[in-house]
């Protein structure tokens, strides 16, 4: 398919300010002594992305990632505006000018820095664990990890100044600032728990607290991740009990003051989010309440995140709110909050 000319253009204002991007990205590696990218000088590559043949612009695109260009630019890229809810990068796959291959070929371009789970912006394009936000990527998140190669450490420096980390970041502790508003020895469902950290770090700083965790979770790797975690923390007793299950094929009817779940509604569809609540809002006692994390459509990371083909259904508070109602929750028993960062939302459900 051939590129009309007003897309053409776009496409190169995108182009211009990748190469901001570029710029930025330089400055912020200026302190450090190794190559921003390791297989390219960003002079060679501004000179290569500057060949205008369609696939390359095509590719440049992606490169807006930082620059929230997407929402700034789509009227004139003549977009329509009901299909403003996706990003580029989904609506040129549908207008058939961008292909899979094209995005691999792009991702070769940054060299070893996205082909490598060695950098962690490699970590989520490789997908190691087979699938997008793994209890290993998560957990490099919230210790602010980097790399050991001193060839890559600036991605990750880098990597961790992105909002959707801080994010990540900020709900741990908003998870654990929840648990020391609650009893000391209440009971909590955590659907889908991954490393295990936050939990552990409550039972670390709160060392005589009686919570008990039931934790739902699907890859064993997670589970052994989090019980090694466990076993070199200072808790003595720990009540975290792993449930290993697909969250699609656990029900119980026990009930909890907790139901907690960060980092997995926003994987659903609305359809499926809405059966799954339905059957956990059971699960509350009188006095409980459920809460469930989920990213916000201002994410700056968002295209970012989408480059290595991490997506999620952000959402809105109206968003949230309706797929509440969808359940029959009432406005008295739906509260909307947010972390510091405004990017991850969190819907809390009381019953009463
Ligand atoms: C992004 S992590 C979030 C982990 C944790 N809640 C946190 O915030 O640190 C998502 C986790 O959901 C788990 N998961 C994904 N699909 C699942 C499913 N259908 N049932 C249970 N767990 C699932 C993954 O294995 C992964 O550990």
């Amino acid at each position: 398919m051939e590129l009309n000319v007003s897309l053409f253009k776009f496409y190169q204002s995108l182009c211009n300010s990748f190469l901001s991007f570029l710029q930025k990205y330089q400055s912020f590696c200026k302190t450090n002594q190794s190559s921003p990218f390791p297989n390219q000088s960003p002079q060679k590559l501004n000179q290569s992305l500057r060949k205008t043949n369609r696939k390359q612009w095509v590719l440049i695109v992606f490169y807006d990632f930082q620059l929230k260009l997407l929402k700034n630019n789509w009227k004139r890229a003549g977009f329509n505006k009901q299909r403003k809810g996706n990003t580029l990068q989904r609506e040129l796959r549908t207008e058939g000018f961008l292909k899979n291959e094209d995005v691999i070929e792009f991702q070769k371009r940054f060299g070893e820095a996205m082909l490598t789970s060695k950098t962690l912006q490699g970590f989520c394009c490789v997908k190691p664990h087979g699938y997008s936000g793994d209890f290993e990527i998560i957990d490099k998140i919230y210790t602010n990890s980097i790399t050991e190669d001193s060839k890559f450490s600036k991605w990750d420096y880098f990597f961790h100044t992105l909002a959707a980390c801080k994010a990540v970041r900020n709900r741990k502790d908003y998870f654990k600032q929840l648990l020391k508003t609650k009893a000391n020895d209440i009971n909590i469902l955590n659907l889908a728990s991954g490393p295990c950290r936050d939990m552990i770090e409550y039972l670390e700083e709160n060392p005589k607290s009686e919570i008990s965790f039931d934790c739902v979770e699907l890859d064993t790797n997670a589970i052994e991740y989090g019980k090694n975690l466990l076993n070199k923390s200072t808790i003595k007793q720990t009540k975290i009990n792993f449930i290993n299950k697909n969250i699609f094929k656990f029900d119980t009817s026990k009930e909890y003051d907790l139901i907690w779940s960060a980092g997995l509604f926003d994987y659903f569809e609305d359809k499926v989010f809405i059966r799954l609540l339905k059957r956990f809002l059971k699960n509350i006692r009188t006095d409980g309440e459920l809460v469930i994390g989920n990213f916000h459509p201002k994410n700056p990371s968002k295209a970012y995140m989408e480059f290595g083909f991490w997506y999620l259904n952000h959402r809105t508070e109206e968003d949230l709110i309706k797929l509440a109602h969808a359940c029959g929750i009432e406005d008295k028993n739906i509260d909307i909050k947010s972390e510091s960062e405004g990017v991850n939302l969190f819907l809390h459900i009381s019953k009463t």
